[in-house]
């Protein structure tokens, strides 16, 4: 049995990071019997450097032939790097707004767990994360700000940029669903977070999660603002379960929200459509500043390869033995520097990698 999967290394980290997802994968095939068929394509940097656009049809068509993609991260320093030259529709970020358009990957869930072994790396207080916590963040991806008109004009000597952010009631209501449908399988509660008090996309928004609503009588609701959740988070983040919203406000309460569980290496991602194809990366980006160390974490990537294999290929107990190998590594005192702390031992990317592989079984 081969499992057709697309891989897009991506540029800074992602290399790295990939390249232990792949080793896991590959670990977990020998000892559950299948084998992974990979196809490299490029996007991002990586296709710059080739073709000079950021996305080709080429790896949209490749991609689709696929049964998944699993990708590292794409983008570069800002400052240093000749992409940032380019006009922003060919810099490395359009090409993931357009991959992520091209194959309506809609759903993004991003996964916040604080590990039990992983206290000691977040920085909020013991009180707090008692218990440890486990919350879905479910961010709308292919909407909203990102994908409204853009321009900057000039008038009488003074620019102006416009960013248009636009929701229609179709693409609020198939995230609501996937969001209620996730809620349901998880502990029924869902937190639907908008900016209602200032915006008609936000009060569209509300009026339409709670018409879906009324379909799941067993999972509870809940409206909340983004600037409350934000402050939320940090204050008590066990009170989550689903955290439903739109592209932007998902962004930025899923960066917060890896920070909790230790690092932005821990958060890993799906982005899914309305088929079993999904694009599967870590949450956070290229890391320009660690690139080519062997320091980065490769935990985010070798979780969303397990979410890979859950989601698209039906494989509960692959995914299981990944994270429970992911689990153990921690339980067992290494670290990569990202979630180091007193009394573990540090380790690197690649050695991250073995270490996981070592652990996974039947
Ligand atoms: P970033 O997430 O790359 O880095 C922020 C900080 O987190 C850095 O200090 C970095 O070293 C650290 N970090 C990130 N991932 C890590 C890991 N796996 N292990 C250890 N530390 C890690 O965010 P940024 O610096 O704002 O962005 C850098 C580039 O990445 C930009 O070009 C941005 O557009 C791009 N980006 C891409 C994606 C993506 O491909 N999905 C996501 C976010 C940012
Ligand atoms: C992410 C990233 C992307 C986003 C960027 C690189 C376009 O930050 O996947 O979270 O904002 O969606
Ligand atoms: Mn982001």
């Amino acid at each position: 049995m081969s499992l057709k999967i697309g891989v897009i290394k991506g540029d800074g980290i992602g290399p790295e990071i990939v390249t232990e997802a792949m080793k896991v994968l590959d670990k977990t095939g020998e000892v559950f019997g299948f084998s992974c068929d990979y196809e490299q394509l490029l996007l991002g940097g990586a296709s710059i450097d080739v073709h000079g656009v950021p996305l080709t049809d080429e790896t949209i068509e490749k991609a689709k032939q696929c049964e998944a993609v699993l990708m590292g991260s794409i983008g570069g320093d800002a400052k240093t790097s000749p992409w940032y030259q380019l006009e922003p529709s060919k810099r490395p970020e359009a090409g993931l707004l357009a991959i992520r358009k091209a194959l309506n990957l809609f759903a993004n869930l991003r996964p916040a767990v604080l590990y039990e072994e992983l206290k000691g790396a977040c920085p909020l207080k013991e009180e707090i994360t008692e218990g440890g916590f486990d919350l879905m963040i479910m961010r709308e991806l292919t909407g909203g700000l990102y994908f409204g008109q853009r321009k900057t004009v000039e008038v009488d000597g003074v620019v102006t940029a416009i960013d248009e952010l636009t929701y229609n009631e179709n693409e609020i209501r198939r995230i609501a669903k996937r969001g209620f449908d996730i809620a349901r399988k998880r502990r029924k509660k869902v937190t639907s977070v908008d900016k209602a008090n200032v915006l008609d996309s936000s009060r569209l928004w509300r009026k339409v999660v709670e018409e879906v609503a009324r379909d799941y009588p067993d999972v509870t609701l809940e409206h909340m603002l983004v600037d409350n959740c934000a402050m939320q988070l940090v204050r008590d983040p066990k009170q989550f379960d689903v955290v439903l919203t739109e592209n932007m406000f998902g962004d930025i309460l899923s960066d917060e929200a890896s920070m909790v569980t230790g690092s932005i290496g821990m958060l890993a991602s799906a982005s899914l459509n309305e088929t079993k194809f999904g694009l599967y990366e870590p949450s956070g980006g290229s890391a320009p500043d660690i690139a080519g160390k062997n320091i980065a974490n490769p935990i985010a990537t070798i979780l969303s390869a397990a979410m890979m294999l859950r989601f698209s290929f039906d494989r509960d107990a692959e995914a299981d033995a990944i994270e429970q190998a992911v689990t153990q590594v921690l339980k067992d005192g290494y670290r990569t520097g990202d979630i180091m702390s007193e009394g573990k031992q540090q380790v690197s990317t690649s050695e991250m990698g073995d270490l996981i592989c070592e652990r996974i079984s039947k």
